[in-house]
């Protein structure tokens, strides 16, 4: 499999502390299955990581891991962070890769300003993957908020505990929902701590009841992103979503 969102980056945020907790994720996560694992710190007013602190802290790790997995940068922006000059968006490219960009959705509340945020980006050759936004309340209540992000060509993350269950029933039924609607295209694991539990992409693979299409989340999306080759098709059809309008 292969992770494309973590905190593993040692010392940057919320994630891994130092350099002996971010070998141990990797660890973790090598075991959970993950053979490619993208470092994404946060970039954003609480942890304003800078591009060449990315950089350093993926190099160290990259020593300190050897052969265990592959890794490869990023960073999640925060939305007010998308203004930055677009070489150094280019640094914080998701995966290496100059055409995506790792965006967080807002905890609370939906900016009405994110979708032209989006679609600008979009525009300059970018294609954002928004992080997570089944975690998000308002997303929750009306998932057909991502109808035209999606339709606008933007990716959208699952979290592996959202997708299992481990961040409550809400969280999960919104993000069975947003899969069942074709409004999601890869599940990635937002770990910030050592343990296979707080990866859990495998048991978020499982939890998604249909092999293919766990396989095209947790693999085939990824690989594409990390690969620079086009996203494939969806592997099983998108059922209507007429109830959302009901
Ligand atoms: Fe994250």
């Amino acid at each position: 499999m292969i992770d494309l969102h973590s905190h593993v980056l040692p010392g940057l945020d919320d994630g891994a502390a130092d350099l002996e907790e971010a070998v141990a994720m990797c660890r973790a996560a090598a075991e959970d299955g993950i053979e490619v694992l993208a470092g994404t710190p946060h970039v954003r007013r609480d942890y304003p990581t800078a591009p060449e602190q990315m950089e350093t802290a993926l190099a160290a790790l990259r020593e300190a891991v050897g052969d265990l997995l592959r890794l490869v940068g990023g960073g999640e922006l925060d939305v007010v962070e998308l203004d930055r000059p677009p070489e150094e968006l280019a640094r914080f490219a998701l995966a290496g890769n100059p055409g995506y960009l790792l965006v967080e959705t807002p905890y609370r509340g939906w900016p009405v300003e994110l979708p032209e945020q989006l679609f600008r980006l979009r525009t300059s050759g970018i294609v954002p993957v928004l992080a997570h936004p089944e975690r998000n309340a308002e997303v929750q209540q009306r998932p057909d908020l991502l109808v035209p992000l999606v339709a606008g060509g933007t990716l959208v993350q699952l979290t592996s505990a959202s997708v299992d269950g481990r961040l409550g029933r809400r969280t999960q039924t919104c993000a069975a929902t947003l899969l069942r609607q074709g409004l999601a295209h890869l599940v990635a694991s937002d770990a910030h701590r050592p343990s296979v539990r707080a990866i859990g992409l495998r048991s978020a693979a499982d939890a998604v009841g249909d092999r293919a299409l766990a396989r095209w989340l947790t693999l085939e999306v990824p690989r594409a992103i990390v690969d620079r080759e086009p996203v494939p098709p969806r592997p099983r059809p998108i059922r209507p979503r007429r109830h959302f309008f009901r």
